[in-house]
Parts: structure tokens; C-alpha cells; sequence
């Protein structure tokens, strides 16, 4: 693979980045992860505006300009021939003497783009649904900024699949937050959409806003607040969203079916149509 660091594109193993980088020692770093499906980018202008707003709230300079991490993007796609799977990209606020204190504004931001190829669109998951089980959500409380702090979610992923999950439902204050890497939505008993709003407990997730308009568009009632475990597990239909998930039903919580423990129908459809529209 041909990969992008610091203004050069090369080898994935020629590929390098300072040991003092601040991504590495302090995880003072962002990322987004932008799908690709058929050779074209999926959302990109809104995974670039969720990157400028998580640089701006850790103060942090962007590495160069939209058009320029386009060009960049549509390289790497171009030169790993990527018909499906991912483009990462990464920012860090780059090299300094290792000190708590941010340093001085001149540093270099490092900026580290990779093509990753993966199956988006016809996953066997997407038929029979995922399994998930509940953690405590022990992350930070700034969730709405996407940093490479992932320590947490990967414990949790990891746990998830010792139990023999999937993946694992965050919980706070007995409500659920999101999945590990994705946002998490119920069809509760009136057929409405259930997901929670947007706040620092979050990640504003990029797929999350078309669903939302897809769902609105299909007439399906949305209503945004926090929601129980109790309430999942009696709802009709569950689901997350994600760039690399797009809409992936869950049917099963903590070892129990959610209705009949087969995708739901407004699950499916929305799946359906994001896709569709994304082609
Ligand atoms: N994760 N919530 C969390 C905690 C996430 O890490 C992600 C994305 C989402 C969904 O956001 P979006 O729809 O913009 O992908 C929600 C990416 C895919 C990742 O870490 O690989």
C-alpha cells in the first residue's frame, strides 16, 4: 500500500513518524475515518467539517486545506486501486520535548492519511445482525471530540468478544451511550426512531446525520433523548451507524433477543437507502 505521511506519499513501511510525536506519547491527536464505496469517497465534506470542529476545540491547526486532503484522498484511492473499505486520516499536534504543557503554536501538526480495504456493502452481518452486551461507558467526558484516545473502546470491543459479542453498548446513568466505534438508536413499541442527542457525551457521528434525514425523509417519527437498556431490550428494532458499519442492526442484548432476534424492517430499509444513495 501506498500511504501519506507528512507530505510525502511512499511504502507503508516507509512510512514515519517521530517517536516524540505528541500522538503518540499524549494520544493529542484526531482522526476520521471516511468509507469508500465503488472508488468514491462517502460524505467526505462532512467528515472534514467534523475534523476542522475537533481541531478547534483542542486548539489544534489544521494540517492544510479541504481541497488539498481531497486531493490527498483521492490519491491514495487512486494509487491502492480502493474500490471499498476506508480512507483514515490522522492529525497530531506533531513533535515536542515530552512536557504536559501544549508547545508553542509553531509546531508541526503531523498529518497521516492510509487506505484500509473492507467489505462495506455486502457484510453477513448486515443479514443476521450483531450481537452486543453493556459496559460501563468509562471514557472521557469530552466524547464529541473523535481523538485517538480508543484505549477504552478497544477494552471494551475486546471484552464484548470474549463474552462472545460483537461489540459492546456503552452505559451511563443506566442510559446507553453508543457502541465502541458507532452511534446506537432504537424503534420503540410506536415505531419511532429513538437515538440520543447530540452533547459532549457523544460522538456527532457523520452517518448519523443521513440517517436521521433519510428517516425523516421515509416519514418515520424521530424523537432524540437518551435511552435505558430496559428500553432496548423491549424495543422492536435496534441498530448503529458508523462510516465502516453504514446502519448494522443489532438483535440480541446482553444475551437476550430484541423482538423476534432478526433485523428489524425500518432497520433494513434505512440500511438499504443509505447505501443507495452513498452509490
Ligand atoms: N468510528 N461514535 C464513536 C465513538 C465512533 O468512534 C464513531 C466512528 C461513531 C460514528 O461516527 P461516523 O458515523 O462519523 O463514522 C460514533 C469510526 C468509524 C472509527 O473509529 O473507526
Amino acid at each position: 500500500r501506498t500511504v501519506y505521511v507528512n507530505g510525502v506519499f511512499c511504502p507503508e513501511d516507509e512510512g514515519k513518524v517521530s517517536i516524540f510525536d505528541r500522538g503518540f506519547l499524549f494520544a493529542d491527536a484526531v482522526y476520521e475515518v471516511v468509507s469508500v464505496l465503488d472508488g468514491k469517497l462517502v460524505d467526505f465534506a462532512g467528515h472534514m467539517a467534523r475534523l476542522a470542529r475537533s481541531l478547534g476545540e483542542l486548539a489544534m491547526a489544521a494540517p492544510t486545506s479541504d481541497d488539498e486532503l481531497l486531493a490527498i484522498h483521492r490519491r491514495l484511492i487512486a494509487e491502492n486501486a480502493l474500490e471499498e473499505g476506508a480512507v483514515y486520516l490522522q492529525v497530531t499536534r506533531g513533535p515536542a520535548d515530552r512536557d504536559f504543557l501544549f508547545p508553542p503554536q509553531d509546531t508541526k501538526p503531523s498529518l497521516v492519511l492510509f487506505t484500509q480495504a473492507a467489505a462495506l456493502r455486502d457484510k453477513p452481518a448486515a443479514r443476521t445482525g450483531i450481537r452486543v452486551v453493556t459496559l460501563p461507558d468509562l471514557r472521557w467526558q469530552r466524547r464529541d471530540i473523535k481523538t485517538v484516545q480508543l484505549l477504552y473502546p478497544s477494552m471494551a470491543k475486546t471484552e464484548a468478544k470474549r463474552r462472545g459479542a460483537d461489540d459492546a453498548w456503552m452505559v451511563e446513568d443506566g442510559c446507553v451511550t453508543e457502541g465502541s466505534s458507532n452511534n446506537a438508536y432504537i424503534v420503540d413499541a410506536g415505531g419511532k426512531l429513538v437515538t440520543r442527542p447530540l452533547s459532549h457525551a457523544i460522538l456527532p457521528g457523520i452517518t448519523r446525520i443521513a440517517v436521521l434525514r433519510l428517516a425523516a425523509e421515509s416519514g418515520i417519527a424521530i424523537k432524540e433523548r437518551p435511552f435505558t437498556v430496559d428500553e432496548a431490550l423491549a424495543a422492536k428494532e435496534a441498530f448503529i451507524s458508523s462510516a465502516s458499519s453504514f446502519v448494522m442492526p443489532v438483535v440480541e442484548i446482553d444475551g437476550q433477543p430484541i423482538a423476534d432476534g432478526r433485523p428489524g424492517e425500518i432497520t433494513r430499509r434505512l440500511r438499504a437507502i443509505y447505501i443507495e444513495e452513498a452509490l
